[in-house]
């Protein structure tokens, strides 16, 4: 069996910065509130004229590709992590195949696991060139959330979260064992789909009349099941996340033969810097081992981890034999791991 390395990775995040005395102007919210309860102190924010969820992805996959020295053409599938498709469907993996001028009509195939969706597909991606069916994978995470918030005080839990911006890897296969993605784990628990959630278009519709159709989800469905933006019980959502990212972490570790002291980098899902604190003090992780950002971007959902291996490759902190564990949790619920051997 082939390993997969990592040669490249990328990041795009648009030009405007939202910060949260911006969010002030226009919400009931603080400053204060959103950096005591989630460390963010600004977000981007994408211009509709000027940026699209594949188009970040394009954006940032052109940087991966040049610091891996490989073209568009190079590439033999495409993977494309997002929840905030520019289009209902077909997902952006196909328009990336275009707008990134890649020459063969080559397969792209979309991961819709929100939160968790970079790792899932970098897992996807990691099996494919295992087993030897192709050799050079782009996998991206991209999210254009600001356009699906409620910016108004009554989205204000949700919608101060939640920033734009695009993340790319260049995954190609190697010979040599030990190194590249030692293992992934994937979990799911669909039982809090309604958690974290935005439920519409979905399984949300009207009869010809006019009349909502009541389906099994939305037994109860007013018209307010039409909302498009995000709903989530934050509270919940805290609450297993601690315990998920710290279970699936050990497991990564477990199944290598390895411990946190063996850990050079934790590279977490953004979600809330409380949550990255719990995590680390739990592993017992000194502070230059874990790397936060959402104090800049917020949470970008499929796009945050790749942002953060781009910004760890320019800043020069990837060293060969290093070893990277990186871990999510969100929407689903779904949680995932990755263990990588630089
Ligand atoms: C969302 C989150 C930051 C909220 O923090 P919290 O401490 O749980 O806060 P609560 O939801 O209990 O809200 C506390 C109060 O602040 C208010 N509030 C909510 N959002 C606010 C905002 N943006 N600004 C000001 N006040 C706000 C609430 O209305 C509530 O007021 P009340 O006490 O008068 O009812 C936190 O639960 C969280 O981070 N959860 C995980 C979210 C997450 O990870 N999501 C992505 C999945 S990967």
């Amino acid at each position: 069996m082939y390993s997969s390395r990592i040669v490249g990775a990328g990041h795009y995040v648009p030009p405007k910065v939202v910060t949260n005395k911006d969010l002030e102007k226009i919400m009931d919210t603080s400053d204060e509130w959103i950096r005591e309860r989630s460390g963010i102190e600004e977000r981007r924010f994408v211009d509709i004229a000027e940026d699209t969820t594949a188009g970040m992805g394009v954006k940032a996959a052109k940087i991966a590709l040049e610091r891996a020295g490989l073209t568009p053409d190079d590439i033999d599938f495409i993977v494309f992590a997002t929840l905030s498709p520019d289009y209902f469907f077909p997902g952006p993996g196909v328009t990336v195949q275009h707008e990134l001028g890649c020459k063969r009509n080559i397969g792209a195939l979309d991961v819709r696991n929100q939160c968790s969706g970079f790792i899932y597909a970098l897992s996807t991606a990691d099996q494919f060139i295992k087993t030897g069916m192709y050799k050079t994978i782009l996998v991206i995470g991209s999210e254009t959330h600001s356009n699906g918030l409620d910016l108004s005080t009554r989205g204000r839990a949700v919608s101060v979260l939640f920033g734009d911006g695009a993340g790319a890897v260049v995954l190609q296969r190697s010979e040599e064992q030990g190194k590249g993605i030692l293992s992934t784990h994937l979990h799911s628990q669909g039982e809090f789909a309604d958690v974290l959630c935005v439920r519409a278009p979905g399984n949300v519709s009207k009869d010809a009349n006019g009349n909502l159709i009541k389906t099994k989800y939305y037994p109860n469905m007013e018209e307010d099941a039409f909302n498009t933006t995000p709903q989530m019980d934050g509270q919940l959502v805290f609450k297993n996340a601690i315990i998920r990212f710290t279970e699936v972490i050990n497991e990564a570790l477990e199944a290598n033969n390895l411990s946190t002291n063996d850990l050079d980098m934790f590279v977490p899902h953004q979600a809330n810097l409380r949550i990255t604190q719990f995590v680390q003090k739990k592993m017992q992780l000194p502070d230059e081992k874990v790397y936060s950002n959402i104090q800049r971007y917020g949470n970008t959902t499929a796009a945050t981890i790749p942002i953060i291996l781009s910004e760890l490759w320019e800043q020069g902190r990837i060293k060969e034999n290093d070893l990277f564990v990186l871990a999510a949790f969100g929407s689903g619920f779904t949680w995932a791991s990755a263990l990588i051997r630089w």
